[in-house]
């Protein structure tokens, strides 16, 4: 059944399988379910074959698993730590590069004001518009534009940079940002977070600290306890301010 994903209402839970729903009758993979009882389903909802599946309303975490998205887009671990590190709030007017698939994008533009976000390829660009779209989200500008040629605008809260070459934008963020704001960079690998440093002690930015963050999921089932993934690096996560 096709799924209008603007006007999704509904996720069910059944196992590790989520399903979404809008409208008209839902094949699972634990069978058939009505629509009328799909409308009326408040905690759970029972398919054809009897089996029971756990109904909520979706939210903005439900909805941002359907978004087509970058490979390298980045994990909710490391959205969370820039979310609470940088003091970001609703009055933050923040600039993000490179825009990808605008996964990061949204979860900025639903805890500030106003989000600039520079991508300087057209596809990516016109994938996160979809998605931003269907998230429901309009605080964003999303400018056709390389960072590493200048920023335009001034006095800004937060700056992020999820790009190969974050050195080469430096000083424009240290012109950009407001006076004790955070730039924080997001880079896979360690040696480019040397060349990044290097770069930043050129200008009067506070180092605060590099970081990397391991997530584990457990599964806990009574008595048996056990780690149902491995520990993955992503990236790591440079947070500066300036003086
Ligand atoms: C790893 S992706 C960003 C993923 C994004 N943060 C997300 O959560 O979906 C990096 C993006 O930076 C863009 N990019 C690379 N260099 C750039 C530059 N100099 N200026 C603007 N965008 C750039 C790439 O086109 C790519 O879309």
């Amino acid at each position: 059944m096709a799924i209008d994903l603007l006007k999704m209402k509904k996720i069910l839970i059944r196992n590790d399988k989520k399903y979404y729903w809008n409208e008209g009758d839902l094949h699972t993979e634990s069978g058939v379910i009505k629509e009328e009882d799909l409308k009326k389903a408040v905690k759970t909802v029972k398919a054809h074959s009897g089996k029971e599946l756990f109904v909520a309303p979706a939210l903005f975490i439900d909805k941002i698993e359907k978004i087509k998205r970058d490979p390298q887009a980045m994990m909710e671990k490391d959205i969370a730590v820039i979310l609470t590190y940088t003091s970001i709030d609703k009055d933050s007017i923040v600039l993000e590069a490179g825009t990808g698939s605008g996964k990061l994008t949204s979860f900025l533009a639903r805890n500030v004001k106003k989000v600039y976000s520079y991508e300087k390829n057209n596809d990516n660009i016109n994938l996160a518009r979809k998605n931003l779209e269907f998230l429901n989200i309009n605080n964003v500008e999303i400018k056709n534009k390389d960072i590493y040629e200048g920023i335009d605008e001034e006095e800004l809260d937060l700056i992020v940079l999820d790009l190969p070459m974050p050195w080469k934008a430096a000083k424009y963020c240290y012109d950009s940002l407001k006076q004790g704001a955070f730039l924080v960079s997001y880079l896979p690998s360690i040696t480019q977070v040397v060349e990044f440093m290097d770069e930043i002690r050129r200008y009067d930015f506070l180092v605060i600290k590099t970081v990397e963050l391991i997530e584990r999921e457990w599964i806990v089932e009574g008595q048996r306890t056990r780690p149902k993934s491995s520990l993955q690096h992503t990236a790591f996560l440079t947070f500066v301010r300036k003086l």
